[in-house]
């Protein structure tokens, strides 16, 4: 009976203009350890995100390795699934994906490791419903994800090591659902040419290193304007990323985590500046500064 460890990233999907397409891993982990055992199922909660989990067969974890086992044909008599987390829950960080990508790799290992990369993407979209939190979370770095059958997706090169991604993280959650909910049934033209051309040039622009074409390539008309309302305090934090040398900022997933993405030059001044800002007008709200996560999700035996 086998057992292992996966760490897997934190997540932002969305990245401004590339809706429901362009995600990135950042260096903020849950872990997922996974036991066989004679029978039942036990699941552990060792963090804060203990009362927003279910310890059940809805659990994101169980579900991801019992679609590997169905797939591969695999069977055992029990599981026990341990999880810590750092993510936190429903704040657009990719929580739900890094739970399905631990229980696709965990299932996979355990099973034999019979299933490639692709094939993982693949399951963690279907099981998502999208694949731009998923894919950053199995490949590290930046993701360009379509949703294809199999899902189309590339991992893109990055020039440097300078961009620092500011997270400002609210004290209140926000349901996918419910933000997926707002969003029209169809844009104009304008709005399609507006999106598709900024998304293109943030490709272009993480690619190429030239990053003081973000504040452009950031710019959205498909999800964000419609998402705003359901995040109180979130154009005076754009405000404050504008007003304190970001390149652009956005809202994370389907929020309602904002994150700012800065120079690294610029980190240390900007975390003190938002700590002070956010203490004194917004204290419902905290920041954290993260690099980006290369590596995507590892599997530890
Ligand atoms: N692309 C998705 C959305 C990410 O915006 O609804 C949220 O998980």
């Amino acid at each position: 009976m086998g057992n292992c460890q996966v760490k897997i990233p934190a997540t932002s999907a969305n990245i401004g203009s590339g809706f429901d397409t362009i995600g990135v891993a950042f260096k903020l982990y849950n872990s997922v350890y996974v036991e066989e055992t004679d029978g039942g199922l036990e699941i552990e909660v060792i963090d804060a995100s203990k009362k927003f989990l279910p310890k059940d067969e809805r659990n994101l974890v169980y579900r991801g390795i019992k679609t590997v086992f169905d797939k591969v044909g695999y069977r055992c008599d029990g599981l026990k699934i341990v999880l810590n987390n750092e993510i936190p829950v429903t704040r657009g960080l990719g929580s739900s994906s890094s739970g399905i990508v631990g229980g696709l790799l965990a299932g996979n290992y355990l099973s034999g490791n019979t299933l490639g990369t692709d094939e993982i993407v693949n399951l963690a979209c279907k099981l998502e419903g999208h694949p731009d939190n998923t894919t950053p979370a199995i490949t590290g770095g930046f993701a360009v994800a379509v949703k294809t059958d199999p899902v189309s997706y590339i991992k893109l090169p990055v020039k440097n090591n300078d961009l620092r991604f500011a997270l400002f993280i609210p004290n209140f959650p926000l349901n996918t659902v419910r933000a997926r909910g707002v969003l029209p049934k169809a844009v104009s033209h304008t709005d399609a040419v507006y999106n598709i051309s900024r998304a293109s040039l943030l490709t272009a622009s993480i690619m190429s290193g030239r990053y003081d074409l973000l504040g452009t390539a950031l710019q959205d008309r498909m999800h964000q304007p419609f998402r705003k309302c359901l995040i109180g305090g979130v154009n005076r934090i754009f405000k404050f990323g504008k007003d304190n040398g970001a390149y652009g900022t956005y809202i994370s997933g389907s929020g309602p985590t904002i994150v700012s993405v800065i120079d690294s030059s610029i980190e240390n001044k900007f975390y003190s500046e938002a700590q002070e800002f956010l203490n004194k007008h917004m204290n419902n709200w905290s920041i954290k500064i993260v690099e980006i996560d290369q590596n995507g999700a590892t599997v530890n035996i």
